[in-house]
């Protein structure tokens, strides 16, 4: 098989990057309009790209097999790019979609933010591709819009009703900071976590259980939100606040009070925890985050038995505080621990998955990292 270059030599007019994410706190409150807490990770998928004059987008990526495909930008439509091509393609759809002018380009992409694992490489995709847009074509649109237009094109194009924190983060996250970000809004705040400076190191744990967004289980969640604010006659659950649960709780039916008990309390852990680092208190993060993990998996039931065990294996270890990140249903878990057992808990949490005959998990330490940017 040929590589782009070799077809068509190197996309010349730049090259973009846009990281993935690990979520510390605020899991599926985005789409119920509520507090989200992520971080950027180092990891990033690259796109060099250049425009084409002739109206074809020309798609290559290296973590791919496949050969160039090759889209003619004027016949985009939802369902008509394959694949991963979905992402990109979604992304010059909606820009036209929304009135800019956008042609053709040469995409050659390129990633090391695992796929698949939580880690939101679908939306650093989407976010490099638009970021390069942006440039290519002189559009002139900030970081939020982007994010926006890059949230329509996976809801609308490939088809995936994710909410709008995953690109956010990509987009608009800062090194040394976490992004609280209001999903009602975008209103947004830096806030300084400095890991290092505490003596703290954030792992990353890849159970390698498949995550998918894309197979109903996630719209269904989020449907029966929809259905839960309706029933209480909120516009959306994030205008439930802790006080009013439980009244609240006694007037639904009793298969979405676990739903709607999750998306409440995790809202509340956000502020607890944005109030923790205001603080300098990193430490406390800890609990806030386990507790968050026993919410998930007893309320919302979104995580599985490898993240179980990822958490309490970390947690015996010695983590201050574990939890999955994403949306679940596999994906990768977060652990805060002391920098110097870093390399002990995650030596800790292979052995348990050895010892419980689950393959190896990937382990990353998370340093908080840049969003999405032109790297030449
Ligand atoms: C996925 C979605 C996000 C968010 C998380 C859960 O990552 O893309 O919008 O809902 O799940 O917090």
């Amino acid at each position: 098989m040929r590589t782009f270059e070799q077809l068509y030599g190197r996309p010349a007019e730049g090259e973009w990057a846009a990281p993935g994410r690990v979520n510390l706190i605020g899991e599926h409150t985005d789409y119920n309009l509520g507090f989200v807490l992520p971080i950027a990770l180092p990891q990033t998928v690259r796109a060099q790209a250049a425009r084409r004059a002739d109206g074809r987008l020309r798609l290559w990526s290296a973590q791919s097999d496949g050969p160039v495909v090759d889209l003619p930008v004027a016949e985009l439509a939802p369902g008509s790019a394959p694949g991963w091509t979905g992402y990109p393609a979604g992304v010059v759809w909606v820009l036209r979609e929304a009135g800019h002018p956008v042609g053709g380009a040469d995409l050659r992409l390129d990633s090391d933010v695992p796929g698949g694992a939580g880690l939101s490489s679908s939306a650093a995709l989407e976010c490099a591709v638009a970021a390069a847009y942006n440039d290519l074509y002189g559009l002139g649109l900030s970081a939020p819009e982007l994010a926006v237009l890059a949230q329509r094109a996976e809801n609308a194009f490939v088809g995936v009703p994710c909410g709008i924190m995953d690109q956010m983060a990509s987009m608009c996250c800062r090194p040394g900071a976490a992004l609280f970000l209001d999903s009602r809004d975008l209103t947004m705040r830096q806030v300084p976590v400095d890991l290092a400076g505490a003596g703290l190191a954030l792992l990353v744990l890849d159970t390698r259980v498949k995550h998918d967004l894309g197979d109903g289980a996630y719209a269904a969640l989020r449907a029966g939100c929809e259905r839960a604010a309706a029933l209480l006659g909120l516009p959306a659950l994030r205008s439930l606040r802790p006080s009013g649960l439980a009244d609240a709780l006694g007037r639904l039916p009793a298969e979405l009070v676990p739903l709607v008990r999750h998306v409440v309390t995790e809202n509340a852990r956000v502020e607890d925890a944005v109030a923790r680092l205001d603080a300098g208190d990193l430490a406390a993060l800890g609990p806030i985050l386990t507790a968050g993990h026993a919410s998930l998996r007893d309320d919302y039931q979104v995580s599985c038995p490898e993240t179980d065990l990822a958490v309490e294996a970390a947690l015996a270890a010695g983590a201050h505080g574990a939890r999955m990140t994403g949306g679940g249903f596999g994906g990768s878990v977060i652990a805060l621990v002391d920098a110097a057992a870093a390399g002990r808990v995650a030596a800790e949490v292979t052995a348990a998955f050895r010892a419980a005959g689950y393959a190896e998990p990937r382990t990353l330490t998370a340093v908080p990292a840049e969003g999405a940017r032109r790297l030449g």
